[in-house]
């Protein structure tokens, strides 16, 4: 079974990195525009096999999609990433023209791939590639909620003094500062968060955990790749070995939590069809209200690609 993941950068690498070392896939297929790029890093993660004692094959490709054919997923990383003092909506128009090429590129050679987006702002560019493949949403959809998930899970963990694998947790909304994280759906080994944490330390690992992109595009100048880029091949391992997880992801939703033709994030399950199921949990007043904020702000950033043709 062929992956393939379009953009060798951070992200990219990284996502290519994970998948082979955990022999996800047969092949993993590295694409970039940058002359060279994904070949050199192809190379080097295949040269790490000995070491880290796996076989699967890593190929490198500048901007040649043939060999990216029959790929089961692609993985759409290539777009600029975050200087400090942007937000991820900063990046639309470059992005978005990015993001539409590639997938062109992608369902020529790839008809029947599963599309997971993940360049930014992550809820729109994956609208930008659900309208240039015509895929049904099953087939299309972003990754955001397993990473915003995770760090509000790790700092829980850090607060807690505990392991993060005992944490559960699960969020909804866009990727960015209007995300919705649910903490009467946050559970440490089975026991409910709020039985182990005051309000006030909970509500600040939230707040934390909703500029979680901007606390590291402050500290190192660009935006985060090792928990992005694990973080979609945890979705692509889901889907090719048929999992079945449940992870929050960008989704179109239709009617769902009464939203129409938006992507936002909610917990799916995933398996060897895509989305396989869309989970509706008993939202709150209150928590409908964050999610109707976040929907809007979406929205708002759709009709600009809308607008932009
Ligand atoms: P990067 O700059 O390290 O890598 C992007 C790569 O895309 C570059 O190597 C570039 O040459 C390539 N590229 C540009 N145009 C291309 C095209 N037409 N075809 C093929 N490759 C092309 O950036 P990084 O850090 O890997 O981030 C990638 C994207 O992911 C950014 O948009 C970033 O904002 C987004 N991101 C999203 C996250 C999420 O949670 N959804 C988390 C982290 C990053
Ligand atoms: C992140 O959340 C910037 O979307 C990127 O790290």
């Amino acid at each position: 079974m062929k992956v393939t993941v379009v953009g060798a950068g951070n992200v990219g690498a990284t996502c290519a990195d994970v998948l082979a070392y955990r022999e996800v896939v047969n092949e993993v297929v590295l694409v970039d525009i940058k002359e060279g790029l994904a070949e050199g890093k192809a190379l080097d993660i295949w040269e790490k096999s000995p070491i880290n004692l796996y076989d699967t094959r890593t190929v490198g490709s500048t901007n040649d999609y043939s060999k990216t054919a029959g790929s089961s997923v692609v993985v759409i990383t290539s777009g600029i990433p975050r200087k400090p003092g942007m937000s991820r909506d900063d990046l639309i128009s470059t992005n978005a023209g990015i993001v539409k090429t590639v997938t062109e590129n992608v369902v020529s050679h790839s008809p029947d791939a599963i599309i997971i987006v993940v360049s930014n702002p992550l809820d729109v560019m994956t609208y930008q590639a659900h309208l240039t493949a015509g895929h049904d949403r099953t087939r299309v959809m972003g990754m955001a909620g397993i990473l915003d998930t995770a760090r509000y899970r790790s700092f829980l963990a850090e607060a807690l003094n505990v392991s993060p694998k005992d944490i559960q947790a699960v969020l909804m909304g866009g990727h960015g500062d209007t995300m919705v994280p649910l903490p009467r759906y946050t559970t440490v080994a089975g026991i409910p968060v709020t039985e182990l944490i005051d309000e006030e330390q909970l509500n600040a690992i939230i707040e934390r955990t909703k500029k979680g992109g901007g606390e590291l595009v402050q500290l190192m100048g660009t935006s985060a790749w090792y928990a992005p880029g694990s973080a979609a091949a945890q979705m692509v391992e889901s889907i090719v070995r048929d999992q079945r997880r449940i992870f929050p992801v960008c989704v179109e939703l239709q009617g769902e939590y009464g939203i129409d033709n938006t992507y936002l994030g909610a917990p799916v399950v995933l398996g060897k069809n895509g989305i396989e199921k869309i989970i509706e949990l008993d939202l709150t007043d209150q928590e409908k209200a964050l999610l109707e904020v976040s929907r809007g702000h979406v929205k708002d950033v759709m009709s600009v690609l809308d607008n932009m043709g």
